[in-house]
């Protein structure tokens, strides 16, 4: 099975790219890709997240070796169940950007990988959702990134929260108060080059939206000694330095400092002023502009300063002997700068320098000081004066950030966010009275861990109904009260040693010790031990086994540091001080009061079980810091440095105590919705109680009894062995599914997109099956009332012209017109024409009369010459022959042709004898004769001038058109006709009796040519011609059946014509 998958540098898988081929994993912020064979694997490479969910459990080999992998992949951060563990990677990972802070907000914490922001969302919803206050608890020892862890959080918090309503510069200010605190509290150390020298707690407010109001910090045993000794290559607090590098001129001029720490004792004593990852002077700047923010007046900037300062030129007070031996101040200066900065009298402090006021007897009396007296007295006065500013500058950042709306209704309703940065336990190679406290310190917290982690544990098994199984845990209660309980504790001894009258040494507190707690099986000295142990015990060193291991502390200094001594003629002399920050801090009561002070162990010790108080009320949250290598280096894994640490932040007691019980729970709801789909019966859909889902889950996921329990809400699994195996079915899983859900949604997308086009198309549809629909009805609408309107208008046609019939009478009038474009005749023969009504009677006659000339027009524009030539001819027919001759009517479709006889059939020599006259008509003819009555075939030529009657190639008679008086025809169908000739004229025959079969034709031609179409004349019975000379003859025409030409007896010719029934 092969798995592409990418992994951020908090080691979470968020990408499966492809699921069928080798794939690439990146890890680290360094971008380091490697291929890997599948998820288990990559669990095998970066470890597990939870450290609960490791096989071995009880193995600190194996705690560590996840670490190790976790580490080497630059995945610092790891939980044991809801403790976050993480390892310094000495370099920026780049993973508290924005969008880490986003992808981190609102998602539920064992979803995510491990990461401090994931704690953070984790608190602030639990604040908001249960509104109970909450406590983040950051331990670690120097240098293993606790005051960073801090940092982020409230970076987180600054950034994701909503803003308040009204004083949104409480973020700011909340952001800012930590440099300030950092440059007086904070300091180069072997360890940490920006080591808290002062444990702290710090309160946000947050009101009823969630948004910071307010805060309020706490500060825990500020190490003062470091204001007069450093060890070789630590330094002074950072805010000395800073001022020396980055204060302008004139500041110094005005406290009469040189830009040279090398010239202050106090600052010198670690020989390493300059360090190369600290900029004192863009530090100085930070600072300057954070006093600014948390509302520092330039005043109380000046007198802050001053007390710096006076600090340095303290550390510069130089004692010499006089010859008693006592202590005589030398250093004039110094002391004239510390008078003007303190605001003191000058022969007051140089007095209170040199000499301790004792009261005896109620009387006061000064003692003079030897040279070690007075460099303590010095000392003492310059821890004193940092310290309680210290403390005062705590106050007047608290004053910044407190509500200002602490009486408004919103102010009761907020809750608190609790963080607190802690020293952790601290071992070393010589530890004193500081050891002391931080490690009883971290004792308490201890204590506080298991009651509240056992505590948590216990109610969720009783919240679940699940059998308490007993955890066997160190109980460090037993450590505690040896350190603190009343009279036979350690505390309470040392007190009693420091307040008890006599020569009290810190030799005989350890003396008083040994008697005291001699029994105490976690308490051992030299004389105590047994021979074995013995050697590596010091006479002047005592050793207790605390929970995280043994830590031998030597008792030299415990009753100086305990007491915290400062001469009376030094507190007097403060308490008169000008310098208004001095004068709040050393208070006049004070000197008064005749009770002794507390002491420092006792003060500690209170202000340890007042915190343990406040840390109770609330939920807790752990974060556990760890230092890879003491070089500071990136990358580097020292493990026995790391073992150390695991062993001394109890994490394997964390982890036991985790496992006792079961590796791994989970609410129903959020088990089922991860793995459902590896059971048929809950995927993709449980319809049931999540309770019973996951019990039908994991029968199908055969889990033996033993391996899980089922609680009310949630499930328990005993091994991660168990829960391992299902990751692994549910990555097996998850690439079928990926395909599946891939092609359900696509069919999903598809479908919706399907739908939302047919949606559209019925739409569309709809709307224009509407819209068709109210055309139609608009329509039918229309259509009945103009229906009804016509009906009106038809009863109404023959009324005088009125609304009612107006519509009815022009629609008429309009049909009419518009139908009559159709109904035009198509002819001219074609007389039809529409029957108007009556109002467009006299319009339709003009239209008529119109269309007819129009058509007549056409007509001629569209004939031919020949045609018209045609028309004309037979318009002379008709003129003639219509009606009076019985065959003219078959004459009528028969066209005239030009000539019936081609010049082919004429005889050249006729036409030779013609000349130049052309022919105009030539026809075929019979002639009878005149006396006989004979048919003889002729051709009858017409020429422009004559009639010539042609026998074959013989022209045989010439009838000038001025000789030919007439033409005679029957008016029955025979084709017979006479042409009468001038009788005066001797040179004619006389008449000619012609036969042609186009009788109407030839005659026609022939009165046209001749210009004689007046003159033909239609006889009824007969014809009467001359047949020459003195002679006449006649024709007799009568109607038969069929045509008889004869000659009569009486000499007539007769002819029978057929008759035609045509007239
Ligand atoms: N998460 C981190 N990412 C990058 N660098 C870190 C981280 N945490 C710590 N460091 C580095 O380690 C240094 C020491 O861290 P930090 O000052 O927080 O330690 P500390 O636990 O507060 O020590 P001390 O007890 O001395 O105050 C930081 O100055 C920073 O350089
Ligand atoms: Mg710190």
């Amino acid at each position: 099975m092969a798995l592409q998958v990418e992994l951020i540098p908090t080691g979470e898988i968020i990408r499966v790219v492809h699921p069928h081929r080798p794939c690439k994993l990146t890890l680290g912020s360094d971008g380091v890709r490697v291929t890997m064979e599948s998820a288990l694997t990559a669990r095998d490479r970066v470890g597990v997240q939870d450290f609960v969910l490791l096989e071995n459990f009880t193995s600190e080999a194996s705690f560590i070796e996840n670490l190790r992998r976790r580490f080497r992949e630059n995945l610092i951060y790891t939980y044991i169940g809801p403790v976050l563990v993480s390892v310094n990677p000495y370099r920026d990972l780049q993973i508290y950007s924005r969008q880490h802070m986003e992808r981190y907000r609102g998602v539920s914490f064992y979803e995510v990988p491990p990461h401090l922001f994931a704690v953070a969302d984790t608190v602030y919803r639990a604040l908001r959702t249960e509104r109970r206050d909450q406590a983040v608890m950051i331990s670690g020892e120097s240098g293993a990134g606790k005051t960073e862890a801090t940092k982020r959080l409230l970076q987180f918090y600054a950034e994701t929260c909503p803003a308040p309503e009204r004083g949104g510069a409480v973020r700011d200010r909340l952001l800012q108060s930590n440099p300030v605190l950092e440059a007086f509290g904070n300091a180069k150390t072997l360890r940490n080059d920006n080591s808290s020298r002062f444990g702290k707690y710090m309160d946000v407010q947050f009101d009823f939206k969630g948004a910071p109001v307010g805060g309020h910090i706490l500060s825990y045993l500020l190490e003062k000694s470091r204001v007069v000794h450093q060890n070789h290559g630590e330094r002074n607090f950072h805010v000395f330095y800073q001022l020396l590098e980055g204060g302008e001129e004139e500041t110094l001029r005005r406290l009469g400092l040189e830009r040279n720490p090398q010239s202050y004792l106090y600052l010198v004593k670690g020989q390493c002023a300059k360090v190369s990852s600290i900029n004192d002077k863009s530090d100085w700047k930070v600072v300057r502009k954070a006093l600014t923010v948390i509302n520092f007046t330039e005043d109380e900037v000046e007198d802050l300063l001053s007390i710096v300062a006076s600090v340095l030129h303290l550390g510069n007070i130089h004692f010499a002997a006089d010859e008693e031996s006592n202590a005589q101040v030398t250093s004039e200066n110094q002391l004239k700068y510390l008078t003007r900065l303190l605001g003191v009298d000058g022969v007051t402090l140089r007095e209170a320098l040199i000499h301790r006021k004792i009261i005896a007897k109620g009387e006061e009396l000064l003692s003079p000081l030897n040279l070690e007296q007075a460099a303590y007295a010095r000392d003492a006065l310059a821890k004193a004066v940092y310290s309680r500013t210290f403390t005062w500058l705590v106050g007047k950042i608290n004053r910044s950030l407190a509500s200002k709306d602490a009486e408004s209704p919103s102010w009761r309703s907020t809750t608190v966010l609790g963080l607190l940065d802690i020293y952790g336990f601290e071992v070393f190679q010589h530890n004193s009275f500081e050891q002391f406290c931080i490690n009883y310190c971290n004792e308490k917290l201890q204590q506080l861990f298991i009651e509240l982690t056992l505590k948590s544990e216990q109610e969720e098994y009783e919240a679940e109904g699940i059998a308490w199984e007993p955890v066997q845990y160190f109980n460090n209660k037993i450590i505690c009260d040896l350190v603190e309980e009343k009279f036979k504790g350690i505390i309470s001894i040392l007190d009693e040693e420091c307040l008890r009258p006599g020569e009290a040494t810190d030799l005989t507190f350890l003396e008083k010790l040994e008697d005291t707690v001699k029994h105490h099986p976690h308490f051992l000295t030299h004389k105590l031990a047994d021979q074995r142990t013995r050697k590596s015990l010091g006479r002047g060193e005592f050793r207790l086994l605390h929970y995280a291991g043994e830590v031998t502390y030597s008792v030299t200094g415990f009753l100086d540091k305990n007491n915290d001594l400062l001469f009376r003629n030094l507190k007097e002399t403060m308490c008169g001080s000008k310098n208004p920050i001095m004068s709040r801090c050393f208070d006049r009561s004070e000197l008064s009061d005749k009770k002794r002070p507390e002491t420092v162990a006792t003060q500690f010790k209170m202000s340890l079980l007042q915190l343990v108080e406040i840390l109770k009320s609330k939920e807790p949250a752990y974060i556990r810091c760890i230092k890879p290598n003491d070089a500071k280096q990136p990358g580097r894994f020292d493990e026995v440095l790391i073992r150390h640490q695991v062993k001394y932040l109890g994490l394997m007691e964390n982890l036991r105590v985790r496992r006792a019980g079961f590796a791994y729970r989970r609410k129903y709801e959020a088990f089922l919705q991860r793995y459902k789909s590896l059971c048929p019966e809950t995927w993709p859909t449980w319809a049931g109680r999540p309770q019973d889902g996951v019990a039908v889950l994991v029968r199908h996921l055969g889990y033996k009894p033993e391996e899980y329990k089922m609680g009310r809400t949630k499930i328990f699994i005993r091994f991660p062995k168990t829960l391992f195996a299902t990751e692994d079915a549910l990555e097996i899983r998850r690439q079928s599914l990926a395909t599946k859900i891939q092609a359900t949604w696509r069919g999903f997308h598809w479908r919706q997109k399907f739908l939302r086009v047919k949606r559209s198309a019925i739409c569309i549809q709809s709307w224009w099956r509407g819209t068709l629909g109210r055309r139609k009805a608009a329509k039918r609408k229309w259509a009945a009332e103009t229906i009804r309107r016509l009906i009106r208008g038809f009863i109404l046609r023959h009324a005088p012209r009125c609304p009612e019939n107006a519509f009815f009478l022009d629609h008429v009038r309009t049909s009419f017109l518009l139908s009559l474009r159709r109904q035009l005749p198509q002819n001219i023969l074609d007389t039809s024409w529409p029957t108007p009504p009556p109002a467009l009677r006299e319009a339709s006659d003009l239209l008529q009369e119109l269309c007819m000339k129009n058509m007549v027009w056409k007509y001629c524009r569209s004939i031919s010459p020949e045609w018209k030539q045609q028309l004309q001819q037979k318009a002379v027919a008709s003129e003639i022959f219509k009606g009076k001759k019985d065959n003219y009517p078959q004459s009528v479709p028969r066209l005239f042709i030009s000539t019936r006889l081609s010049t082919d059939e004429i005889s050249p020599k006729v036409l030779q004898a013609l000349g130049s006259e052309p022919i105009q008509y030539a026809v075929p003819v019979v002639k009878y004769d005149r006396k006989g009555y004979k048919p003889r075939s002729r051709q009858l030529l017409l020429t422009p001038s004559a009639v010539v009657i042609v026998e074959d190639a013989k022209v045989k008679q010439r009838i000038d058109y001025t000789n030919l008086t007439g033409i005679s025809v029957s008016s029955l169908s025979d084709s017979l006709f006479v042409l009468h000739v001038q009788r005066e004229d001797n040179k004619q025959k006389g008449d000619v009796v012609l036969q042609s079969d186009h009788v109407i034709e030839t005659l026609t031609k022939t009165a046209l040519s001749a210009d004689r179409v007046n003159n033909i004349n239609i006889n009824q019975g007969s014809i009467t011609f001359a047949g020459g000379p003195g002679r006449d003859g006649t024709i007799d025409f009568t109607p038969g059946s069929e045509l008889l030409i004869t000659k009569a007896k009486n000499g007539h010719l007769a002819v029978v014509a057929p008759r035609l029934n045509s007239r």
